[in-house]
């Protein structure tokens, strides 16, 4: 099987920037959902006129597979975020935001699941969910 590494992941985030549907922010978001069989779900943000509707890249990557029947929490191994100014290919670093690191928590293990981003060296970091959400609400 082909392994797929951070590098690559934060491409095809970069990448799925472009399916952004942003008018109102003009910042656009690409996500990279890899599983644990490898597969890639990408996502962008789709924004509405009535604001509150909009769906960030992270969770639409996140309802893509999960609708595609995955699960469990050793279903997923990480994800890679890009964003940027609509039609700026360069991305700012850009962790998700309080209510995509929630959605995470509902569906990965929160000490291994990681989140890779671009730091403004364009570096990759790799953050566990742990870090970003400590305390995460669970039932
Ligand atoms: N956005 C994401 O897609 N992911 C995040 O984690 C934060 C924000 C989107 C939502 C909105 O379309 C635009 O970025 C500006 O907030």
């Amino acid at each position: 099987m082909k392994r797929i590494d951070f590098y690559q992941l934060a491409d095809e985030a970069a990448r799925a920037r472009d399916m952004a549907y942003a008018p109102y922010s003009g910042f656009t978001v690409g996500a990279a959902l890899l599983t644990a069989d490898e597969k890639i779900y990408l996502g962008a943000n789709i924004e509405n006129a009535s604001y509150t509707p909009t769906c960030c890249a992270e969770r639409v990557a996140f309802f893509k597979a999960v609708s595609d029947g995955y699960r469990n929490k050793s279903d997923f191994k990480a994800i890679a975020v890009a964003g940027g100014k609509t039609g700026e290919t360069k991305t700012c670093k850009c962790p998700p935001c309080g209510v995509c690191r929630q959605v995470m928590n509902e569906f990965c293990d929160p000490d291994s699941f990681l989140i890779v981003l671009k730091d403004e060296k364009d570096e990759l970091e790799a953050h566990a969910l742990s870090e970003l959400l400590p305390l995460g609400f669970k039932m």
